[in-house]
């Protein structure tokens, strides 16, 4: 074959893949696994942008780690009419994956260093990414310490618990879940995720935080990492904005020089800190 006639991927048409499960994990939050297509080869913190036929499409982080070769998960809130549309989605039919975007999470100059993470609500799901793949075999050994904070609402708010129980038996990682709201039944943490950090025996010069979740949440983590003695370039954070193409074409979701959907969504706050008021 002559390399013309080599087919070019479109990177504006999804790939339509089959859904294998679907897990609920609380009552508005669905984690999808799908086959992974073709050559999708992608870093944690990268997203994708997936479509519903007749629906349209939003972008979600990958959740799953790339070092589950097969399957590729999503997590995803029910908010709107993309969201709506995919909770009514069963096993077997289909949905369509483009991607991956973004820049992920800087792998490299995280490793060799303890971890922090710090994790609200949904806003686990790009973090899981990350966490499977530093505990993952052929990585563990790259990193230091790991603890993990993670917060929700109340007990039916958390998110993975399946995954949280494995992480909890595990002797190379700390785990610390909390919820704003307890009940009868949960004997663990109450408390607001930047106050229960406030209480952690955490050496702030040896650790890189990584931080993920509602946008009050992440205000109130990340000024209290500050007062905890981190460095503004050692704290990690995601964007949410709103995207159309994903990948830096059509300027829905710049803010200032930076386009989120190829800049990010993953920055350091002491970026964060430089870039324009609109933020
Ligand atoms: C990089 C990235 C990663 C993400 N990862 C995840 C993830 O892992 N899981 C997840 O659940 N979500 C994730 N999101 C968020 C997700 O993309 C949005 O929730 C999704 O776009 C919602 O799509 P929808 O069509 O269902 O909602 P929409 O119909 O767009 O509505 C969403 C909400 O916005 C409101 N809204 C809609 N239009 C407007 C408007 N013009 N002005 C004001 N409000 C409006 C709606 O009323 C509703 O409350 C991510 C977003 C980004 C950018
Ligand atoms: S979503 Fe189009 S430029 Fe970012």
């Amino acid at each position: 074959m002559d390399t013309l006639s080599v087919p070019v991927k479109n990177i504006y048409l999804p790939e339509l893949v089959l859904i294998q499960e679907v897990i609920e994990e609380t009552k508005d939050i669905k984690t999808f696994r799908v086959r992974r297509p073709q050559d999708f080869e992608y870093r944690p913190g990268q997203f994708a942008e997936v479509f519903v036929p007749g629906k349209g499409e939003a972008p979600f982080s990958i959740t799953s780690s790339p070092t589950q070769e097969v399957l590729l998960e999503f997590s995803i809130k029910r908010t709107g009419t993309v969201t709506e549309a995919l909770h009514r989605l069963n096993p077997g039919e289909l949905i369509g994956v483009r991607g991956p975007y973004g820049n992920g999470f800087p792998i490299d100059s995280l490793k060799g260093q303890n971890l922090l993470f710090v994790g609200g609500g949904i806003g686990l799901a790009p973090l899981r990414s990350l966490i499977n793949y530093v505990l993952s075999a052929p990585y563990r050994k790259d990193f230091g310490e790991v603890f993990i904070l993670y917060g929700a609402r109340t007990p039916q708010d958390l998110v993975f618990r399946w995954e949280l129980e494995a992480w909890g038996k595990r002797k190379d990682l700390s785990l610390l879940v909390t919820v704003d709201r307890g009940e009868n039944s949960w004997n663990g943490r109450v408390g607001l995720v930047p106050e229960v950090l406030k209480e952690l025996r955490i050496d702030a010069r040896n650790f890189d935080a990584l931080v993920c979740g509602p946008p009050i949440m992440i205000k109130f983590t990340v000024k209290t990492l500050l007062e905890m003695g981190f460095q503004a370039n050692r704290i990690i954070t995601t964007l949410e904005m709103r995207m159309k193409c994903g990948l830096g074409k059509c300027g829905r979701c710049n803010i200032g020089p930076y386009y989120v959907c190829k800049d990010g969504p993953v920055f350091s706050y002491e970026e964060l800190q430089n870039m324009p008021e609109e933020y």
